[in-house]
């Protein structure tokens, strides 16, 4: 019996009118000239040419995929935000990305992790826009452009520079916790599911009550932590440079869907001002004897997008998306973050970038927001003005009213956060080389910095490299010296 040939769709150009050819230009005669009149090459290759949106200015390469997110423990007495609500399921997207590589970069450089988690809640988006580290480079916004500036290419060369690197770094000594964790095992996972996240900066929770808490995520891999050696990661970088989003993409594909499991450290409202360090400066932890990790619950991530570009590429994650229950903190990179994101999506995809798949709120939009380039849905038809007196929609300050904020009040000025009773730049990083690492990791973190120091940096920024690595611990900075300077 002879087989019916497979159907497949007829080819349309983007009206949806059936084409002539996918092969051949209209041309007068087999040789040609080609014909303006062939709109279907033209809008080919004007459509080609528009392909791409600008790469994100950070966090550029990364994977995502969705799933849910379910809560295991009651924190209620803590925040009113319904998606930490006893017995609540809310879907979610996560994208996890490196920050200084452009979209072809290896998955495999020594670089922190993004870790990128958008919910669905009952009343709008939910972002936790953190990091697989706890902490952070610098510790105000305006630092945050020269920050990054110094991690990419060299201006002149286009080239990454790691004397780029090290003078920023050994400049801005706040740098010294973040550094010290970039340089040791966990500065390349394994793999992105083998890593855990962080919101990285103090947020408010409000309960229902109105009480007023500062908390931090914590989300642990369920998968366990695991690393890359710096060789392992050479080696990958030029073998299989996507290793991290097929392998995510791979599990998930396989049915080994990837969970973590979230807690939060809850510090009583009133404790911030004397609090030991500064509980909103982004470069430091809260240690667990301080305060420990309650759980919250878990998040699976079990279906791959069905196109990256739609669902990944065009992924906007802000962290000034904050339900009811939850606001920011005086920590001044969170508040610089809460304008940043929503500008660059707006010049990234375009001001209606919130209406797209990934982006688009699973709960009603009742916004004011009309018009403007690639609109396809209008949610008021009536009104487009507040107050009005024909239905449309209107805030409900009994129910939402409350500002999740504190009191404030001074001079304006420019300056470094007031000090608390422990804070200076090397304590945590010097906690962290002499009590959490074991030798093994100390050995390998001399290896990963003498061999850093050793690329391309200039005498004076390694002589103040070594300083800075001998205020972290003197035995750590000494060992480093003698790598190299030998004897
Ligand atoms: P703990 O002993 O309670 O915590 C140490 C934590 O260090 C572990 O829980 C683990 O975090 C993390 N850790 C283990 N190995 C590494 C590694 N190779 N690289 C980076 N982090 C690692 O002590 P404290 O809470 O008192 O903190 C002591 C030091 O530990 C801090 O100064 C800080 O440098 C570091 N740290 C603290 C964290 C915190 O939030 N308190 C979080 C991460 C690091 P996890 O359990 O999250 O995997
Ligand atoms: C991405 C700015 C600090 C985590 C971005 C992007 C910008 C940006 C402009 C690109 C967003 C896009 O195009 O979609 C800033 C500024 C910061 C800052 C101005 C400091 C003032 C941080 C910190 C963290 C962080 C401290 C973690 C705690 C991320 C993540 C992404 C990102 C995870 C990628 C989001 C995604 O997957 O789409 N940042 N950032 N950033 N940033 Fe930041």
């Amino acid at each position: 019996m002879t087989q019916a040939p497979q159907q497949v769709p007829y080819t349309t150009n983007n009206a949806g009118i059936p084409v002539e050819s996918d092969e051949h230009s209209l041309t007068v005669g087999s040789d040609g000239p080609v014909l303006l009149q062939d709109h279907y090459l033209i809008e080919k290759m004007a459509q080609f040419n528009r392909e791409r949106v600008p790469e994100r200015v950070v966090h550029a390469k990364g994977s995502g995929a969705y799933g849910f997110f379910e809560v295991t423990n009651d924190v209620s007495q803590f925040t009113k935000a319904d998606l930490f609500q006893p017995g609540k399921r809310t879907e979610m997207l996560a994208r996890f990305s490196t920050v200084a590589g452009e979209q072809g970069s290896p998955d495999t450089w020594r670089d922190p992790r993004g870790f990128a988690l958008k919910f669905y809640t009952e009343y709008g988006n939910y972002d936790l826009v953190g990091n697989n580290t706890p902490i952070f480079f610098v510790r105000d916004a305006q630092k945050f452009q020269d920050f990054i500036r110094s991690q990419k290419r060299h201006p002149a060369t286009g080239l990454r520079s790691n004397d780029m690197q090290w003078d920023f770094w050994t400049l801005s000594p706040e740098s010294a916790h973040m550094v010290t964790w970039l340089m040791g095992d966990r500065g390349i996972p394994k793999t992105y599911r083998n890593m855990n996240g962080y919101s990285s900066h103090t947020y408010m929770w409000v309960n229902g009550g109105g009480e007023r808490f500062w908390v931090k995520y914590h989300i642990k891999t369920d998968q366990g932590i695991d690393f890359l050696t710096q060789a392992e990661a050479d080696e990958l970088a030029g073998t299989d440079g996507d290793v991290h989003r097929r392998d995510l993409y791979e599990s998930i594909k396989s049915g080994n869907a990837p969970s973590w499991t979230m807690y939060v450290q809850v510090m009583p409202f009133e404790d911030a001002p004397d609090y030991r360090f500064n509980p909103f400066d982004l470069t430091k932890v809260w240690p667990h004897g301080d305060y420990p990790l309650i759980e919250v619950g878990r998040m699976t991530l079990d279906r791959n997008p069905d196109n990256y570009f739609v669902h990944i590429e065009q992924a906007a994650f802000e962290p000034s998306n904050m339900v009811p229950g939850i606001g920011p903190s005086p920590d001044k990179m969170l508040l610089g973050r809460l304008f940043s994101y929503p500008d660059t999506h707006r010049y990234r995809i375009g001001p209606n970038y919130a209406q797209l798949p990934p982006n688009r709120a699973h709960s009603p939009v009742n916004s004011y927001a009309k018009d403007g380039p690639m609109r396809y849905e209008a949610a008021n038809t009536g009104a487009v003005y507040a107050p009005n007196s024909y239905g449309g929609p209107a805030a409900d300050v009994g129910r939402f009213g409350d500002v999740a904020g504190w009191q404030t009040a001074g001079e304006m000025v420019r300056e470094a956060y007031a000090l608390h009773a422990e804070d200076d730049d090397w304590g945590q990083p010097g906690t962290m080389v002499r009590e959490v690492l074991d030798d093994a990791a100390r050995d390998r973190l001399v290896s990963n910095v003498s061999g850093h120091l050793k690329q391309g940096v200039s005498r004076p920024v390694v002589d103040r490299a070594l300083q800075y690595w001998r205020n972290i611990d003197k035995v750590l900075g000494d060992r480093i010296a003698h790598e190299i300077n030998g004897g």
